[in-house]
């Protein structure tokens, strides 16, 4: 089943896989349409809970909300919003914690890759049973991180975008039934300028692994 796929594939795949990083600075230069759909066709070729779906063909959506548009600076206003709504609630339970700190301050400043990338893609995908729906977006953001690598284009996920699913202004925003989808987001855009992400230690095959 995997014929035409070469030693060369797999270099390369390795390559992408060990370029990709978070992008949390943009050039304000857009990348095409023709790009970004690339991007979002590969996040469409994850992996989904089909048992969670049957029947429902619809069951993955995307959005794209391009910077400065009108939709942009609603879906901003809403994310900063529902994060001071959030990070009081969660004081109240427990405390001032550096979570509930850095929350708070997101509350104020805004969501960080929404408004200040070129594009804030939200991406649905269908709740079913069993529920496994934040699965499948995983697996589709991960594809769409890849390619968006190989193109050389920057990508930040934006976890705030999970909150959303409930929140009746962002479903009216998408125009999808509020609690139908889960949901969850990134930001995508050339990196900035000289733009170096920092140092970061992953896990190794010799600590991590254990052969049984
Ligand atoms: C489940 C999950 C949620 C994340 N949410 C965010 C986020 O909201 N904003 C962000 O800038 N990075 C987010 N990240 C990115 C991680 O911080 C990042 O992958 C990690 O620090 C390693 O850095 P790297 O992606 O550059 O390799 C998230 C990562 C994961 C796995």
């Amino acid at each position: 089943m995997f014929e035409g796929i070469t030693h060369e594939h797999s270099a390369a795949l390795e390559v992408i896989i060990k370029l990709r990083r978070s992008v949390r600075s943009f050039s304000a230069i857009c990348p095409s349409q023709e790009a970004i759909e690339s991007i979002i066709q590969a996040g469409l070729l994850a992996p989904f809970g089909a048992l969670a779906v049957v029947g429902n063909p619809d069951f993955r959506k995307v959005f794209v909300i391009r910077s400065s548009s009108a939709a942009m600076e609603v879906a901003a206003g809403i994310l900063k919003n529902k994060m001071a709504k959030l990070a009081d609630e969660l004081e109240k339970k427990v405390g001032p914690v550096p979570f509930v700190q850095n929350l708070k301050r997101v509350g104020q400043q805004g969501v960080s890759g929404v408004g200040n990338a070129p594009y804030y893609v939200v991406v649905g995908e269908k709740k079913g049973m069993p529920p496994v729906a934040a699965q499948s977006l995983s697996y589709c953001l991960a594809n769409m991180w890849l390619k968006a690598t190989s193109l050389r284009i920057g990508m930040q996920l934006v976890s705030a975008t999970t909150q959303m699913e409930s929140d009746p202004d962002f479903c009216g925003l998408l125009n999808i039934t509020c609690g139908e989808y889960a949901l969850d987001g990134c930001a995508l855009g050339y990196p900035a300028d000289n733009y170096q992400p920092p140092p970061v230690e992953y896990p190794s095959l010799t600590k991590s692994v254990s052969w049984l």
